[in-house]
């Protein structure tokens, strides 16, 4: 079934989300109290960030166990609870699957570091490269691998003289996918949820599983280290064809697979092994210059279209994503988060809902939540920010938060992970007012909330009702072919959805054009493309409904008109 390709998902980050017994976290119970308001949104899914036992080193992509609830969050029961709720309202609940790593919490890593029988090789155990140096036999880690938090990837275990893998936190150690007592594990797991009722997972950085035999260095010059050795690695599509025969096909269960450093032609084979919906990265990396996470670039508006058109061209089934818990908020690094906050937060939905693929909103976008402005290191809670920020301060030499002040904050995963901004209460309705949240609240939640745009018939929110609306009416707009024009055009993207190359699907066509910036820049169609504008179908500006709309095409800032076309 591929009710997953008409869906909309709306991806929740349970820590701050709803807290609904006032520890300035939010919990299950909080969601299962906005379940009507996620249903009035008009969405299918609900993708929750992992809510399972864990020291929260990564908030939750750290588990310690598999199959239990992080109190913080709650019980079990609140969670059967939460899923009955959604079920009732034919929203279906996808889980996040962490299987690349665990905590060290768990009780297989503390087994393993061991040296446990039959654990020995459940995560990736490597010797050191032993030299004599000044201070007698000096122990360095297997090889350059990076984490993706910055430093070695590599931690010294003294117990076992060993060192393990760790491509993110070190509290977060590499899984050993060659083993295949663990790949029997993941599957035990995945089965486990999906017989409690689960409708299927987001798979956390799912094409890193298969690391190779050799462990050889990696490139020093890329982005991450060591990527071409582990992204994609050698038996990645043995390891995921198996776990989705064996486990998600009985079920019918959907796969959203987070891919860093895919490439189209990749995913396409990521398809074939059942891996549903893929998640890309190339557009979320435009503005990040040479390196990942730490420099940043103007986006350009040509590049980003090539990247988006060589995506929409291929044959696997993607998500369509400008936030998540991991990226800044999307009106402050895409749009314009003052002056036209509303108008360019809208335009961007536009993007997602007419383009094809699967929309997926991250909570607090529907209402345009834009980046927080961060004061302090004790502000920030993301450790992957923190790490970062201190290895490029000391091999810069610097020293202060003001340093750096303007890198992180333009890109801290903090800026998406600040509370929901439900009212302009003082805990902006995300906690009671008195309690210290877990992150800091942006102050701007009192103009920009949940009870405001419910209020007002032309807010971010009502819009993306109406996006939601208009994608179910418009099957083009999920399966219709993809059609660039003007490609060159600096300022404007403007794309054609059509059904004629369908036959058995009316002739539908839907022409977009969005103004990526705040200028008004004027065009007109290529020659060679033929078309009779009829009417708008849904504008961020008045203009819904007009259908003479002459040769010359006029877009104010952020505008963005979707149009019917013969
Ligand atoms: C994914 C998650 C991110 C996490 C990382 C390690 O990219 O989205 O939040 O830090 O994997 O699990």
């Amino acid at each position: 079934m591929t009710w997953w390709k008409e869906a909309v998902f709306y991806q929740i980050y349970p820590r701050s989300f709803n807290d609904t017994d006032g520890d300035g976290v939010g919990d299950i119970r909080g969601i299962a109290e906005k379940v009507d308001y996620i249903d009035e949104l008009g969405v299918d899914a609900l993708w929750l960030n992992p809510i399972y036992e864990s020291p929260q080193a990564d908030y939750g992509y750290d588990v310690s166990d598999y199959r239990a609830i992080h109190d913080e969050y709650g019980t079990m029961e609140d969670w059967e609870n939460l899923l009955e709720k959604l079920h009732d309202r034919d929203i279906r609940l996808v889980m996040d699957l962490v299987a690349n790593h665990t905590s060290d919490e768990h009780a297989w890593f503390v087994k393993s570091r061991e040296s446990e029988d039959g654990y020995e090789d459940y995560y990736v155990w490597r010797e050191g490269e032993k030299s004599e140096g000044n201070e007698g036999v000096e122990n360095s880690p297997p090889n350059n691998w990076e984490s993706a938090f910055g430093g070695s990837a590599w931690k010294y275990d003294e117990g076992r003289d060993e060192f393990y893998l760790h491509l993110f936190h070190d509290k977060q150690p590499d899984l050993n996918w060659r083993n295949p007592d663990v790949r029997e594990e993941i599957a035990d797991v995945v089965e486990w949820w999906l017989e409690k009722g689960v409708d299927g997972f987001r798979m956390d950085v799912v094409n890193l599983l298969s690391k190779p035999e050799e462990f050889p260095d990696g490139e020093p010059e890329s982005g991450w280290v060591g990527y071409e050795h582990f992204a994609n690695g050698p038996r990645i599509h043995d390891y995921l064809g198996e776990l989705c025969e064996r486990a998600f096909e009985p079920y019918d269960a959907v796969t959203v697979g987070e891919m860093p450093e895919v490439t189209p032609d990749e995913a396409e084979r990521y398809a074939e092994d059942g891996i549903d919906i893929v998640i890309p990265f190339e557009h979320m990396e435009l503005d990040t210059g040479d390196t990942v996470d730490w420099y940043t670039t103007e986006v350009d508006l040509v590049e980003l279209k090539e990247v988006f058109s060589r995506w929409q061209e291929t044959d696997c089934w993607t998500s369509l994503y400008w936030n998540n818990h991991d990226q800044p908020r999307a009106v402050s690094r895409f749009g314009d988060d003052e002056e036209y906050r509303v108008e360019s937060a809208k335009m961007l939905a536009t993007l997602s809902f007419t383009l094809k693929g699967t929309a997926f909103i991250y909570q607090g976008e529907e209402i345009g939540m834009t980046n927080a402005e961060f004061e302090s290191f004790d502000e920030i809670k993301d450790t992957g920010t923190l790490r970062r920020a201190k290895l490029a301060m000391e091999e810069i030499g610097i020293k202060g938060f003001e340093n750096v002040r303007d890198i992180v904050n333009y890109w801290t995963r903090d800026n998406a992970r600040t509370p929901m901004q439900w009212s302009d209460e003082e805990g902006a309705g995300f906690t009671e007012s008195g309690v210290e949240p877990w992150i800091k609240i942006n102050p701007n939640h009192e103009y920009i909330n949940v009870k405001e745009a419910r209020e007002d018939e032309d807010s971010i929110l009502s819009y993306y009702r109406d996006l939601i609306e208009l994608r179910k009416q418009n099957p083009v707009l999920v399966y219709g072919d993809y059609e660039l024009l003007l490609d060159d055009h600096p300022e404007v993207y403007v794309y054609e959805r059509s059904s004629k190359g369908n036959e058995d699907e009316e002739n539908d066509r839907v022409l977009v054009t969005a103004n990526f910036f705040d200028g008004e820049p004027s065009f007109s169609l290529p020659e060679d493309y033929d078309c009779e504008l009829v009417e708008v179908i849904i504008s961020n500006y008045e203009g819904k409904g007009e259908t003479d709309t002459g040769d010359e095409f006029e877009l104010r800032p952020y505008e963005a008109r979707v149009y019917r076309v013969e």
